[in-house]
């Protein structure tokens, strides 16, 4: 990464390692290890999760059709409190809880095609290895404090209880039933010991306070605030918004860090410290690092190589703005003083809302993977709409219903593919099926050289969109693309030429281009329609030289290996209305007050 290029020139500000493309030359090729942040055990994945994992797929798929080398990985976050007490009021032991989230979890990410080359547990070996070497090392380096603090303690229970797992009357407006952290009536902050009358969630016994020794990460060391201070605001780590949000962070003053939770805890035991467990958020960032662990020996690939201080590899988090602070303060600086490579970029997206309100059980817009695949709903559809949506700030983005209808409709199925449907049936009757070459080459100066000519130049403009996580951009330029094609469609009438005589060679060209066109729009869409992609390379292209598993990179773009049109059906169909009025249905929940989870 250039570290000169100053952090408000987000877009582009790399896309040079795009324009090494046409020459395709392996010194060129970058290489990457990108994550999505790790789900938590305890929940369904949903829309607003998707955001982050189609985000992350679209880019990895991106920078793998411009030739470079992609390590996509995730896992499931499965240690801590709820983890711990919901297998419990499931009656199934933790170990039970977490093997089930990560299936479900695996599914519903690969239907909505998001590609892991790897998916791993926190509750691993290597995470149990990798966790207590980064301690040590903290502990070695002298950044790990042991001091004794007060907590309040379920008597009945036995157990210490984190703040959400309090509840009582607000210290404030005196609204009931509140969190021990803060009021969702008044939206006051206050410590659970300031609750009126509070009640622990787990047993509902009045919580005591009680001593307890805790490990605590020395993030207040000077040495950890330089180091922070140096990392997140030289260079290009942090997005702009996320850099200031560090700054702010960094003028306040750092406190040390409390990475221990006593037994019982479902995690990992801190060596040494018999009863004492890592806090959750210790080992689940890493997890990505176990992962990659899991996945190199799988494949043979060095770990040291992709985590050493000098590796070559680029480091990539892609996360919600939520856990920022957990991303940008607490891991690197655990990374460095453990003697390991800190991450390249962190790239902070912003929360999901559905016509225009938080996600919400009661409206039935808090809508789970698995019910949008079970209601029938293309996933395809929400990656191009989440694609639309997405530019690579830390701005919210809003599903609105009416829009996702109109966008998918008019775009995919009005544009997009009925430029395939408009021509393929022609080719098929009248030519065999059979592609004329290259415009560009057998009528050079022509209008149809002409459109080949835009469309194959369309990879400066697009490819670095996809690098600046712009896809809104993307998508918008492709769009235009579209136009165009359609545009030439309209102008040369294939649907009249048929019915003149001695015009089969215009109409054969006609077709020709368009269909050469819409394998060029094909290519720039295959990062957010890799089903679709992989149909259009498989049915519509029947017939021609494309490898169908991975069939589209961005090196075709000037000349894509096409020859034959084949038979197919409806490529992406229309969203009914009717079908999100079922989705959201199948969401409502008529929700009693339930205890905390
Ligand atoms: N387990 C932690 C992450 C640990 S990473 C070492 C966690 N899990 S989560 O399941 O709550 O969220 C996973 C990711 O999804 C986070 O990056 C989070 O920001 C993102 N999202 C969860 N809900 C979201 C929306 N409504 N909208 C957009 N992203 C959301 O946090
Ligand atoms: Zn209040």
């Amino acid at each position: 990464m250039p570290a000169t290029t100053p952090a408000s020139s987000t877009p582009a500000a790399s896309a040079p390692a795009f324009s090494a493309l046409a020459r395709s030359a392996p010194e060129d090729s970058r290489r990457l290890v990108v994550t999505s942040a790790l789900p938590y055990a305890n929940g369904d994945i949903h829309l607003g999760h998707l955001v982050e994992y189609i985000q992350t797929d679209i880019f990895c798929r991106a920078h793998r059709s411009a030739g470079h080398v992609v390590t996509y990985l995730c896992a499931d976050d499965t240690h801590g409190t709820p983890i711990m007490l919901r297998a419990e009021r499931e009656g199934i032991s933790p170990e039970a809880l977490i093997a089930r989230s990560s299936t479900a979890h695996q599914r519903d990410f690969a239907a909505f095609g998001v590609a892991f080359d790897h998916y791993g547990s926190t509750h691993s070996a290597d995470n149990q290895r990798l966790s207590a070497d980064i301690y040590r090392a903290l502990d070695g380096a002298g950044l790990i404090a042991r001091r004794t603090i007060a907590q309040m303690f379920d008597p009945e229970r036995q157990m210490f209880l984190p703040d959400r797992f309090i509840k009582g009357g607000c210290p404030k407006c005196k609204a009931p039933d509140q969190y021990g952290d803060n009021c969702e009536a008044c939206g006051a902050t206050y410590s659970p010991t300031d609750l009126i009358s509070p009640k622990s969630a787990v047993s509902g016994a009045t919580p005591v306070t009680r001593d307890s020794e805790h490990h605590f990460f020395a993030l207040s060391d000077s040495r950890c605030q330089e180091f922070l201070r140096q990392w997140a605001l030289a260079g290009e780590h942090l997005q702009p918004e996320a850099a200031n949000k560090m700054r702010e962070w960094l003028d306040g003053g750092l406190s040390d860090w409390d990475i221990s939770r006593d037994a019982p805890y479902f995690g990992f035991e801190i060596p040494g410290a018999p009863g004492k467990f890592f806090y959750v958020w210790l080992d689940a960032p890493v997890g990505y690092l176990a992962s990659l662990a899991e996945w190199c020996r799988a494949q043979g690939e060095d770990f040291q190589a992709h985590t050493a201080q000098d590796s070559k590899t680029e480091l990539i988090h892609f996360i919600g703005k939520d856990i920022l602070y957990f991303h940008s303060l607490f891991w690197p600086a655990m990374l460095k003083f453990a003697g390991l490579r800190t991450p390249s970029r962190i790239f902070a997206h912003g929360f999901l809302t559905v016509d225009g309100a938080k996600m919400s059980k009661s409206r039935g817009t808090f809508i789970t993977a698995e019910s949008y695949i079970a209601q029938g709903l293309n996933p395809e559809w929400l990656r191009y709409y989440f694609a639309s949506k997405l530019n690579g700030s830390l701005e919210d983005l809003d599903l609105s219903l009416t829009d996702f209808i109109a966008k998918v409709n008019s775009d995919l199925v009005g544009k997009y593919a009925n430029i395939a449907s408009r021509s393929a049936g022609f080719l098929r009757k009248r030519f065999a099926g059979r592609l004329l070459g290259d415009a560009r080459t057998e009528e050079p100066g022509s209008s149809h050289a002409e459109l080949e000519a835009q469309l194959a130049r369309a990879g400066a403009l697009i490819w670095p969109a996809y690098e600046s996580r712009d896809t809104a951009r993307a998508v918008r330029d492709i769009g235009a693309l579209m136009d165009a094609v359609n545009g030439y469609v309209d102008h040369w009438k294939p649907w009249e030429l048929a019915k003149q005589e001695g015009q089969d060679a215009l109409l054969h060209r006609v077709l020709t281009t368009t269909m050469r066109c819409f394998a060029r729009l094909t290519i720039l869409l295959a990062p957010i329609l890799p089903a679709t992609a992989q149909r259009v390379a498989a049915e519509v292209f029947a017939g021609s030289t494309l490898n169908t598993e991975g069939p589209w990179k961005a090196d075709m773009l000037d000349a894509p290996p096409v020859k034959q049109v084949g038979e197919f059906g409806h490529l992406i169909t229309r969203i009914d209305p009717a079908q999100l009025e079922a989705l959201l249905a199948a969401n409502r929940e008529n929700l009693a007050p339930l205890a905390a989870t």
